[in-house]
Parts: C-alpha cells; structure tokens; sequence
C-alpha cells in the first residue's frame, strides 16, 4: 500500500534501495567503470549495509526491490525513474546494457501503486538526471538523457517550473553525480560539471555551495538528504565544513566499491515522497 506522506517515524520520507546481490562492473558505459578494476563484492555488501544503516538511523523509511540477476547496476534505483505523488515516470536507459531493468522496476511500483508514465522523446534516465528543489525540476541532459524527454517528464508531472541544464564532463554523466539540492532555495554544485550560461543559470534558480574539484571526483554531490543531515562520501571534509556553516551535518559513508561503477549515496537510493527536499 503507498502511502504518500512521511510518517512522524519516519520524517524524512521513503527511499527505494536494491540490495546488491548480483552488483558488478561488467560493462563500460561511463569512464569510472574499468573492466580491469571490479568491485571487491563483499567490500560492497558491507557499505551498502552501511549506508543503508545510516539512512535508517536518520529517520528515512526504506523500501526494497529485489536485485534482478544479470543486471549489475540495478543497485542505482536514483535511475529507476522519478516519482512526484503517486505518479512516476519510468526510465527509458540510453544503453542496452541498463535497459532490462526497467521491465522489473515497472512491476515494483505498479505493484506498490504507483501510475506508471514513460516517455516517447529519447531517453530518460531518472532521479539521476531530474531533481527536485520544491517546485522547481532541475534536469541534466547530454549524456544519459535527452532535453525532450525531459519535457515530457514535466507535463507528465505536472512541473511548471522546468531547468534543463547540459553536462559537459563525461565524468559527471548524471545530473545527480554534480548538483544536490539541500532545501528548495539552496544545492551544492560542482561548477565544473557546466557550461558558464548553464551554471549562471543555476545561480539565478537557486543558491549554489559550490564543491571543489578534488571533492566531486570523490561524488560529494551524490548525497542523500534527510532535513539538515547529509549522508554522503567519504573523504570531502571541505565539503563537509562548507556544510556545515550552513547548518547540515555531514555523514560520511566509505562507497569505493559503487564509485568503480560511477555511483554512489544517492544513485543507491530513490525518493519515493518526493516533496523537493
Ligand atoms: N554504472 C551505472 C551507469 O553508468 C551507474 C549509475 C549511477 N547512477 C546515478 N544516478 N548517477 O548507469
């Protein structure tokens, strides 16, 4: 049964996680995945836990989806697609290597009740390239997803107020992986994920706290956000103190072993309540 609002329990809401049962980089589909440097798959098992631990801890709800075998890179449900309310609109992956999840995420949320919308105009990888800062939908397109899809994503949606921002570093492939709302007026941002008019553009859309290079190639801005606690990884304490100003605390959690596969907190994870932080 969904329920739409967050529980006093559970203040900050409903994520979607896979738990890694057949997690591996068997493919290369961005440049953090190298056939040569596999993840260490208890290694995994053992952040995975640890993450899913403190996101528990922190007052999130989480809900599972079983990991499908023979599609390794399930475990990033930030990509299943994006939820607003009961609605969701399903990802359509760029690469084949991807694209037989979606048949199983399609069966979790028809399964949980949710209506269940796709795109027609390219392709659309998600919460990983669309987030939310109250009304306001921030997309990254270039990479895995395509402008017009998100187009459609936000009249699907509902979405009035529409951001298409381009990434230009194949490192930073997924919006998510470069740019994380905190609050609906305030998001860090790694500035060199942009073009100087895109990210001028952010800064007229919402306050930006901006990340260094040596921490967005750790994916600082891959974080879960739960009120004014940040799960994210490990290994930015200027990140951290920078958040800290602003009156978040950091929780650091080590994701090597995801990051080989171009992941980490937040491409684990999928908002279910999705209210825009
Ligand atoms: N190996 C996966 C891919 O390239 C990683 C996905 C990371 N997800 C994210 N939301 N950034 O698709």
């Amino acid at each position: 049964m969904v329920m739409t609002n967050s529980s006093p329990l559970f203040p900050h809401g409903r994520w979607l996680v896979c738990r890694p049962k057949d997690y591996d980089v068997r493919y290369q589909i961005n440049p953090w995945m190298d056939l040569s440097r596999t993840p260490e798959k208890e290694l995994a098992r053992t952040q995975w836990n640890n993450l899913h631990h403190h996101i528990l801890r922190l007052g999130g709800w989480l809900e599972y989806v079983d990991h499908a075998d023979g599609w390794p890179d399930m475990v990033f449900t930030a990509n299943a697609g994006l939820v607003r309310g009961k609605d969701v609109v399903l990802s359509k992956f760029r690469h084949p290597e991807r694209a037989g999840e979606e048949a199983f995420f399609r069966q979790w949320f028809e399964t949980n009740g949710f209506s269940v919308h796709g795109v027609t105009r390219g392709s659309f990888e998600g919460e990983g390239d669309a987030l939310f800062a109250g009304k306001k939908l921030f997309c990254g397109y270039g990479f895995r997803s395509d402008r017009a899809a998100h187009e459609e994503v936000a009249s699907l949606l509902g979405v009035s107020e529409l951001i298409p921002v381009q990434l230009q570093d194949p490192r930073f492939y997924h919006l998510d992986t470069c740019f994380c709302p905190l609050t609906p007026t305030l998001a860090l941002v790694h500035p060199g994920a942009f073009n100087e008019q895109d990210l001028k553009q952010l800064e007229r859309s919402i306050e930006l706290v901006r990340v260094s290079d040596e921490d967005a190639v750790h994916f600082v801005c891959n974080a879960v956000v739960l009120g004014t606690d940040v799960v994210l990884p490990a290994g930015c304490p200027s990140t951290y103190e920078a958040l800290a100003k602003r009156g978040f605390t950091a929780h650091p959690v080590a994701l090597s072993e995801f990051i080989k596969a171009g992941g980490a907190a937040k491409c684990l994870s999928l908002k279910l309540d999705n209210k825009g932080v």
